[in-house]
This record gives structure tokens, C-alpha cells and sequence, in this order.
């Protein structure tokens, strides 16, 4: 027997082995925790797998690039003909390139039949567990290859994986959390909006029964793109499982010529023993290290106030003064100027495209406002939404071939809106244009950037564009970044319809959600975070009732739901009570005094029961625990709170934060040890038994401070 040779990437807590061989695809022997150096088996993959009656005699495993028509009867990571041949792949040459030996590496595969080569980027991160993945495809054959299907990565599941937790929903109600059993079958998910999307996050957590919040050995992998996706696990006949996470690519819409070469997305994906929370963790590293930030380094996130639900449309420079005055007096640090602003942008009807303030609502133009915001010690941010076009606007009045169409297909409007054709070049020259003369005109510290549609009837020049804009959106935002490095951009897409971690390579937080109700926003956030690191979250205090939902929650539960994202307001402050103003300036400071430590370390999220949700943020030695109650108390004695993450051998002491005691004083003795930070407790005890809760009402929020004692101290 032959002992095999294999890849064995390793990090802190993972390990990825395949099997090689110079004759065909690596075959995929092991994904998970960590193994030993030399706990590699001496017998291949086949040596332990006989024939099965009715089968071929060749046997095909999982490889990373399993392809159709050559024996493999699984969903094939290339779908892809020259004029209806060359429809079978087999690639049966490998090479094998270490970039970083133990840790990064490219398997190059060829078909000199059919004249292909795939390159296969695999890296395995040290530090976060994650593994990175992408494959770009090269047509090194005479004839023009239309590609259907390229998978960024292939990745193995193991047999036991019992259930997908994917992420979805509606404008309003982004990252609700769905289950769904794996079966003996195909789950798959397509999303063909043209860009992430509301309803189907591109990624997804697989866990087999038992695994939990905190235990379990979880998998999680997501796209890095922007655009159209599709993602398959399917039930392989040896048992396991296979993921293919990749582009979603239109009809004809990528055909290689002789040369050209189709590079997939990124994929990230991760596993831990250490559940949901050990894949988030593994996500917000990798998510945090892909970022860039103006001067090398991300600063504390700023307090914004945010125009839109204050005042919508209806923009007074005079108002917008008083607005800037109060948020300055409130602790707030940045001011950015939603919608409107614009010529002929009284409302959603008209203006997308004329990026010039409108004189009609501003006679003197915006500076005088960014002046007197920079003079009130705040940064001045902008909402622009440079992808689109109203028919209703200069711009397309005179340029309507500039909207992405099908000839002879009706122009579909969404919120009165059409998208521009990114991928022409005298489209993105006049952005950069309008945009340019802004951002030299006016102190523009960050960009709200918008997309307020699906793409249809994506067109340009009679081919299909998805995927040429999605990258054309990406160029046009790191033109901008490099002209004006200092100028931080929010993405946004109606709230959260562009979230993902390839945006994040050109952005540097997002707009979560439309919706501010924090009863919602638990739910969203808490999804969002399963993915992403809590300081890109934008998170704002709207007003109550709140706009979306029509439903009522106390200041301090908006303050407490926002504080762990990027904290923000959204309302017109001047209409504040006095007492509502001084609370609000209470969580702003509060928010202030904590974001280096919520933005920091790892998030854990869980559940004590009755209704109480609760997430940590820090380190295991210094948490910061925000527990919120949900709903109203069915227990007469509210559940403890069990903190899995603490050291059992170390002692904590808790104290309660807060701009003031948010337990409505202290119903048992305990609690007011908590208010002066006088409780000292065994992690053990936190642990195992927990930490006790006072009864409150629904819809409120206690923080805690639980920090290890120093015993030198
Ligand atoms: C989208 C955004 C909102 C706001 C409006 C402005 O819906 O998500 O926050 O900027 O556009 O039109």
C-alpha cells in the first residue's frame, strides 16, 4: 500500500488535509480541529473504500475541483462548454505550490483535453482559524469557453452535520436567523438580485444535533462578493457532505476568450469546537484583518447623528444648524447629511444622478453647514447613492443609454430608480467628476454610499453586467479612497441589502437595517454578528414610536440595543424632552467610556431562558454583558446567567454599568453589591451555576462589567 502524500494546513485551532497526487485534483481527506503533525494516516482515501455493486470501477471521492461527465456524479464545481463541447472537465494534472509552507498554498490543475487550467488559492490563517479559498480558470484553448458555474470553494462537511443556519429576510428585516435540516439531498440558495441582497446572505453556519451558542464543533463559510451568488450542500454518497459557495453567473454572461482567465470571489470558512460563538470569532478576525482604514488604522467609532428618519426630505439649512447644535451639545461626533441635499431631490421621485447640492434648498451651498458642523468640533459626513438614476434628472434627460437595459425590454423602475451602467467608462469618469467636486469642495470626513434596488434587465451592450458592475462598484469606491484617503464610506443598500465581507474590502462600516426598533434589531444584530465584528455595525437610537414598526421602547432600551454597534443617533433631536436630552447625553458618554472595549476581543451571544438574551464582548478576563429581557417575566425568579467563556480557576468581581441604575434600584441584596461593584465571585460558580439576575421589566437592559480580580492587586 502507498503511503499518500498530502497538504496538512494548520492554524492555532484547524487543520485542512488533502491527499495529492501529480494525476488528479487533491482529494479532500479533512477539515477540523486541529490535528496532530503526525497523525496523518498511512493509507489512502481509496485503500478504505471497496467497490460498491452497480458502481464504476474507478472510484471518485471529493476532491477540491470535483467535475461533471468524468464520474463524478455530484454537483461539479465547473459547469462550462465551447459551443456545446468540451461540456466534460477532468483535470489530471496537479501541481502542488507551497506560498507559505504549513499555511498557504495554490493547487494548479490542467485538462489538455479540454485545454483548461484552474488555480486553486487555499491559505488557512494562523491567528483566526479561517480558511481562505479561490479559484480562477483560465481558457489556455483556441474556441471561446462560456462558463455557467465556477465554485470559489469546495469544501468538505462532515457526515454528522445534521442542520444550516442561514441568514434572511425582507428590507426591514435583515440576518433573521433560518433553520433547516440537511438531508439526502441538495440544500441550495441562489440569490440573483445583483448585489447581497435582504433576503439570502451568502454564507451560512452547518452544525451536526447538540452543537450550541457556546459547545459543538460548528462550520461556517460566506462569500466575499457583492453581487449574484449560489450555495449548494449536498449529501455525498460516502456520507459526508459537500459546500460549493460561489458566483451566480446570468446566461452568458462570462465567456472566456483564448488567454482569459475568470477569478472567483473569496471564500471565507472556519470551524470550531467551540460553537456559533468560535465561528463568529474566527469571522470577525479574518473579517477585521481584510479591512483598511484611513492612516493604517481604525479610530474610535465615532458617534453620528444621522438626518434621515429626524427630518427626511425636508431640509432647511436653518434646521439643519439647530440639528448640528444640539447632537454637538449631546456628546455627538460626527453629523452626516442624509438624502435630499441634491438637485431636484425633494423627495424619491427625482434628482438621482445630479450630484450638486440644490440651490433651491441651500443658497449658499453646503459649506456653510459643514463649516458650522466642523466649527461644533464634529466631522461632516454625506449620503450619495452614485449607482443610480431617476428618469427624473438632468442626467438622464440627457444620457438615458447610461442606465443598465435590454434593447426592446421595458426600463423597470424600483423606488423610481434605474441603476447606471458602472462598466462604461464615461459613466464612472462623470461620478468621479461630481463626486470629485464635492469632496474638494467640502470637508467630507465619511460618504454614506447607497443602492437603493435589485439590478433587472442588467444589461450592457446586449450581455449581461452583474457581475462587471459588482466590480465596477468596487473600483469606482477604491478610486474614490485613493484620491481622497482619509474620507471613511458607510455601505448601505435600503439598511442592509450590501453586507458582506467583500464590500467590507472598500468600506468600513455598514447601514445594518432600516429598521431601528430595537425589539427588531436584537434579532438582526445578533445574526449580523454570527459573520461580522460588532464596530462596522451601524447601529443608531431612533425615535419611539419607531418609524418602521410603529412600536415603542424606552430610551434607555434603543441606547442599550444600539451601544455595542457603531453608535449613532436618528432622530431630530431638538424635539427631546430636557430629561430625554440628558439621558440620551448619558449614553453617548457611556458609549464613548466603552467602545474601545466593546470593539475589541471577541462577542459571545447566548441564552439564560425566560425571555433574557445577553452578549459579551471583550476577553475572558474583562467582559463587558449586555442582558437583554425581551419580554415580560413568566418565571416568578429569573433564570442566572451562565458565562461559559470565564477561567473556572479565577475569581471575577461585578459591577453593574450604566449612565445610571437601570435596575430600578435593588430588589434583593446582591444587586446592590452589583451597582457598587463590591460582588466578588468564582468564575467557577459564573461558569457552572451563573450569575443571579434581578427581575425586571420586558424590553429593558442591564450591563455588567465581570472582570478577573488581580490577586497581586
Ligand atoms: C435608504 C437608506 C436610508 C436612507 C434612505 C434615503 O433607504 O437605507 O437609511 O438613507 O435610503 O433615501
Amino acid at each position: 500500500m502507498m503511503t499518500p502524500r498530502y497538504a496538512h494546513l494548520m492554524s492555532a485551532n484547524c487543520s485542512a488535509v488533502l491527499e495529492l497526487s501529480d494525476h488528479e485534483a487533491p482529494l479532500w481527506r479533512y477539515w477540523g480541529p486541529r490535528l496532530p503533525d503526525d497523525a496523518l494516516p498511512g493509507f489512502g482515501l481509496r485503500a478504505m473504500r471497496a467497490t460498491p455493486t452497480f458502481s464504476l470501477e474507478d472510484d471518485f471521492p471529493l476532491s477540491l475541483f470535483p467535475t461533471f461527465g468524468v464520474g463524478w456524479f455530484g454537483t461539479s464545481a465547473l459547469l462550462a462548454h465551447r459551443e456545446g463541447r468540451d461540456f466534460a472537465q477532468a483535470f489530471t494534472a496537479c501541481d502542488v505550490i507551497w506560498r507559505t509552507p504549513g499555511q498557504a498554498l495554490t493547487v494548479r490543475l490542467t485538462d489538455r483535453v479540454t485545454d483548461l487550467m484552474v488555480e486553486i488559492d487555499l491559505a488557512l490563517d494562523a491567528g483566526s482559524d479561517v480558511l481562505t479559498l479561490s479559484t480562477r480558470l483560465t481558457n489556455t484553448g483556441l474556441d471561446v469557453l462560456d462558463v455557467q458555474w465556477l465554485a470559489g470553494a469546495v469544501l468538505p462537511l462532515p457526515a454528522r452535520s445534521a442542520r444550516v443556519r442561514h441568514y434572511g429576510g425582507r428590507h426591514n428585516s435583515e440576518f433573521l436567523l433560518q433553520e433547516e435540516p440537511l438531508a439526502r439531498g441538495i440544500w441550495r440558495q441562489e440569490n440573483r438580485r445583483g448585489l447581497t441582497s435582504h433576503d439570502a446572505f451568502p454564507g451560512a453556519v452547518v452544525v451536526p444535533l447538540g452543537c450550541d451558542a457556546h459547545a459543538g464543533l460548528a462550520y461556517g463559510a460566506q462569500l466575499a462578493w457583492s453581487g449574484n451568488h449560489t450555495q449548494v450542500i449536498e449529501w455525498l454518497e460516502d456520507g459526508r457532505f459537500q459546500w460549493q459557495l460561489g458566483e451566480w453567473l446570468a446566461p452568458g454572461e462570462v465567456r472566456l476568450a483564448r488567454g482569459e482567465c475568470l477569478e472567483t470571489p473569496q471564500v471565507l470558512a472556519t470551524c470550531s469546537m467551540a460553537g456559533l460563538n468560535g465561528v463568529a470569532a474566527g469571522f470577525h478576525k479574518a473579517v477585521r484583518a481584510r479591512m483598511t482604514w484611513p492612516r493604517d488604522a481604525m479610530s474610535p467609532r465615532p458617534v453620528g447623528l444621522n438626518t434621515w428618519e429626524g427630518v427626511y426630505f425636508d431640509l432647511d439649512p436653518a434646521v439643519l444648524m439647530q440639528m448640528a447644535d444640539a447632537a454637538a451639545k449631546a456628546g455627538i461626533e460626527r453629523f452626516v447629511l442624509d438624502d435630499g441635499w441634491f438637485q431636484g431631490r425633494r423627495s424619491d421621485r427625482a434628482g438621482l444622478g445630479d450630484w450638486w447640492t440644490d440651490p433651491d434648498v441651500f443658497p449658499e451651498g453646503l459649506a456653510p453647514l459643514a463649516r458650522h458642523v466642523n466649527d461644533l468640533g464634529m466631522a461632516f459626513g454625506l449620503w450619495i447613492e452614485p449607482e443610480m438614476v431617476n428618469p427624473d434628472s438632468d442626467l438622464f434627460r440627457s444620457h438615458p443609454d447610461w442606465a443598465l437595459q435590454i434593447a426592446g425590454r421595458p426600463l423597470l423602475t424600483a423606488r423610481n430608480q434605474l441603476v447606471l451602467d458602472l462598466t462604461r467608462p464615461e459613466v464612472t469618469a462623470y461620478l468621479l467628476d461630481r463626486l470629485g467636486a464635492l469632496l474638494d469642495a467640502l470637508p467630507v470626513s465619511c460618504l454614506k454610499w447607497d443602492h437603493n434596488r435589485a439590478l433587472t434587465t442588467a444589461g450592457s451592450r446586449g450581455h449581461a453586467a452583474y457581475r462587471r458592475q459588482t466590480l465596477a462598484a468596487y473600483d469606482l469606491m477604491d478610486q474614490i479612497r485613493s484620491r481622497w484617503p482619509d474620507v471613511e464610506i458607510e455601505a448601505c443598500a435600503g439598511g442592509g441589502g450590501r453586507i458582506d465581507a467583500g464590500i467590507l474590502q472598500h468600506t468600513h462600516r455598514v447601514w445594518t437595517s432600516d429598521c431601528i426598533d430595537a425589539v427588531s434589531r436584537v434579532a438582526i444584530q445578533r445574526g449580523f454578528l454570527q459573520f461580522f465584528p460588532p464596530e462596522i455595525m451601524g447601529a443608531h437610537v431612533g425615535a419611539s414610536p419607531a418609524h418602521s414598526t410603529g412600536r415603542s421602547q424606552s430610551l434607555d432600551f434603543r441606547a442599550a440595543v444600539a451601544l455595542p454597534g457603531h453608535f449613532g443617533v436618528e432622530l431630530d433631536l431638538r424635539h427631546l424632552t430636557t430629561g430625554e436630552a440628558a439621558d440620551l447625553t448619558g449614553w453617548i458618554e457611556l458609549y464613548r467610556s466603552l467602545r474601545d472595549r466593546l470593539h475589541q476581543g471577541q462577542v459571545w451571544l447566548g441564552e439564560a431562558g425566560d425571555s433574557i438574551l445577553w452578549q459579551a464582548h471583550g476577553h475572558k478576563d474583562d467582559l463587558l454583558v449586555l442582558v437583554y429581557r425581551m419580554a415580560p417575566m413568566t418565571w416568578k425568579w429569573p433564570p442566572t446567567l451562565i458565562l461559559p467563556m470565564v477561567d473556572p480557576d479565577q475569581t471575577y468581581r461585578v459591577e453593574e454599568v450604566g449612565p445610571r441604575p437601570l435596575s430600578g434600584g435593588a430588589p434583593a441584596p446582591v444587586f446592590a453589591d452589583y451597582r457598587s461593584g463590591s460582588l466578588e465571585i468564582h468564575g467557577a460558580w459564573l461558569a457552572r451555576q451563573g450569575l443571579p439576575l434581578p427581575p425586571g421589566k420586558a424590553e429593558t437592559c442591564l450591563i455588567y462589567q465581570i472582570s478577573r480580580v488581580d490577586p497581586g492587586v
